[in-house]
């Protein structure tokens, strides 16, 4: 098979990674996907480096194993945590991270108060410490690590009650009632995107999903990698549990 012809891989700790997927199919609608959800290890955002380490080789050595021509790491904890390390290793091919959408969120308007949420360790990375530094004079940050969102979302948790109070409470924590703009640094939280909004009417969210599949577009255009067949892709979904329902929720996620 032409190497262009091959799937992309990408993978995240679970069902999150699906919000970068989404975009990914959205835009390179004839590309086949391979997606893999490790929700045997999930969730990551509470994990040691190391740990983490191994399960994103873990997850790159399962998607190479089956021929894909690139690597998205749809997860912020890892790409935090890794992508560097990810990169040394797999020379082969490209490999794609997402951080925090913070600049496109600190230029939406002067001076903004800008919440960021995000699992407890991508909020502790120097990744992000470097991230804010650079819009540090720019922005009121707050760092809002949200430990049990993705947790939540795994269980099926989007719009409901359950999730509406869980987001109260952590908003509660920022000591504010209002903010400009809030960012979602976890792949997992534009799932909740809806009732944020509710909550919040007048808060702008950015998530990184967009930019991310933009960038891999931008990639393998400049590596002679985009898929020339004019028929539209596949997707194929796993999972280390070897799960149907968490199967089944990712593609219900693919579609809200
Ligand atoms: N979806 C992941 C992220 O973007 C991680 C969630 C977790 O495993 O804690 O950070």
């Amino acid at each position: 098979m032409q190497k262009q012809n091959l799937p992309i891989g990408v993978f995240d700790s679970g069902v999150g990674g699906v919000s970068v997927l989404r975009e990914l199919v959205r835009i390179m609608p004839n590309e086949n996907f391979i997606y893999i959800g490790d929700s045997k290890n999930a969730p990551y955002g509470t994990k040691s480096h190391e740990e983490i380490f191994v399960h994103a080789q873990n997850c790159a050595d399962i998607l190479i194993n089956k021929g894909v021509k690139a690597l998205v790491v749809a997860c912020n904890t890892a790409t935090s945590v890794c992508i560097e390390e990810l990169r040394q290793k797999y020379t082969d091919l490209p490999v794609i991270g997402i951080e925090p959408a913070l600049k496109p969120a600190v230029m939406s308007k002067d001076n903004p108060v800008v919440v960021v949420m995000a699992t407890p360790l991508t909020l502790k990375e120097k990744k992000f410490a470097d991230l804010c530094k650079k819009f540090e004079k720019k922005a009121d940050i707050i760092p809002l690590p949200c430990p049990g969102l993705m947790e939540l979302v795994e269980e099926g948790h989007t719009s409901d009650n359950v999730v509406r109070e869980f987001l109260e409470n952590c908003f509660l924590k920022t000591g504010r009632t209002t903010f400009d703009t809030v960012v979602l640094g976890c792949t997992h939280y534009p799932f909740v995107k809806g009732v944020i909004s509710e909550l919040h009417p007048e808060t702008m969210i950015f998530d990184g999903g967009e930019g991310t599949a933009r960038q891999v577009k931008r990639l393998l255009l400049k590596n002679g990698l985009l898929n020339s067949c004019d028929k539209k892709g596949e997707v194929v979904f796993q999972n280390t549990l070897n799960s149907k329902a968490v199967n089944d929720l990712a593609l219900k996620l693919m579609n809200i």
